[in-house]
């Protein structure tokens, strides 16, 4: 990705094919960055000045705490988009969500267990239950709540989930971004396999979205192997590398055989 400022570009006001370019405006209250993508045009100078003084209005007018609060607000949803838009997104639910739904993986009944909630998380909720399947959400954050599944989320870490779930048994997990982002050693990585194969039914599914330039492969450097075998869903095979990024998705089955067998 290269980023700059728009005055640079070949066409003034528009972001050259290829790159995210960031435009920025700063204030006592906030700075202001407009991320635009290739071949957008950039806000009118009235927009702008628009955009400026409403800032500034904010800054006579609201207390300390509600800007504070906006900022985040701001600031979060910036983040948000940003994520949204990467294409290990768009593999995640336009090819994969749908496949687990064609082989019955989110069907009625079904208990689905969602690790990892951030605001771009939470409509995959709709999408995993779209089909009758229970989404459940786990996260170590307790200011991710607001993120999880109402009414059935769940405050804690991932290597206790057998503690944290002691009545459910997922028909699949789905963990993508935690390994690498939280759990980074492969040792506490490898607790992160036993610890979900505890919570998964057998031949259950296992998720495990990661990235090459934060862990090394945890099919290789985990005893993930013990626990889960690698398995393939019709269309495309257990491991699918996403173009354009540097994230990994592993899908595999909990392994009968070890099921019983402590960590
Ligand atoms: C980079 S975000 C990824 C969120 C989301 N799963 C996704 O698809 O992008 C990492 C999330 O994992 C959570 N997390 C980190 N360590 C964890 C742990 N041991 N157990 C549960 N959640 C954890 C963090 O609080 C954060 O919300």
């Amino acid at each position: 990705m290269t980023s700059g400022r728009l005055g640079d570009c070949e066409r003034p006001n528009v972001a050259p094919p290829g790159s995210i370019f960031v435009l920025q405006g700063a204030g006592d209250f906030c700075k202001v960055e407009i991320e635009m993508t290739s071949g957008q045009t950039a806000p009118t100078p009235f927009a702008k000045r628009l955009l400026q003084a409403g800032v500034e209005t904010a800054k006579h007018v609201l207390p300390a705490r509600v800007r504070a609060s906006l900022r985040e607000r701001w600031t979060n949803w910036q983040r948000n988009q940003r994520v949204s838009k990467s294409p290990d997104r768009a593999v995640l639910t336009e090819t994969i969500f749908p496949a687990l739904a064609r082989s019955q993986v989110f069907a009625r009944g079904a208990d689905v267990l969602w690790i990892g909630c951030r605001g771009y998380t939470k409509k995959y909720y709709r999408l995993i239950e779209a089909g009758g399947a229970r989404c459940w959400t786990l996260d170590i954050d307790p200011n991710a709540s607001r993120w999880g599944r109402s009414g059935r989320h769940i405050v804690g870490g991932m290597l206790e989930s057998d503690v944290l779930f002691p009545d459910v048994r997922f028909d699949a997990v789905l963990c993508n971004g935690v390994l690498g982002w939280g759990v980074n050693a492969p040792s506490e990585q490898s607790r992160a396999y036993s610890a979900m194969a505890s919570v998964t039914k057998p031949r259950g599914w296992l998720l495990v979205g990661w990235n090459t330039d934060r862990i090394s492969d945890p099919m290789k450097a985990t005893d993930a192997n013990r626990w889960f075998e690698p398995a393939c869903l019709p269309g495309f095979g257990a491991r699918m590398v996403v173009e354009g990024c540097t994230h990994v998705f592993d899908l595999c089955r909990r392994r009968s055989d070890t099921i019983g067998s402590g960590p």
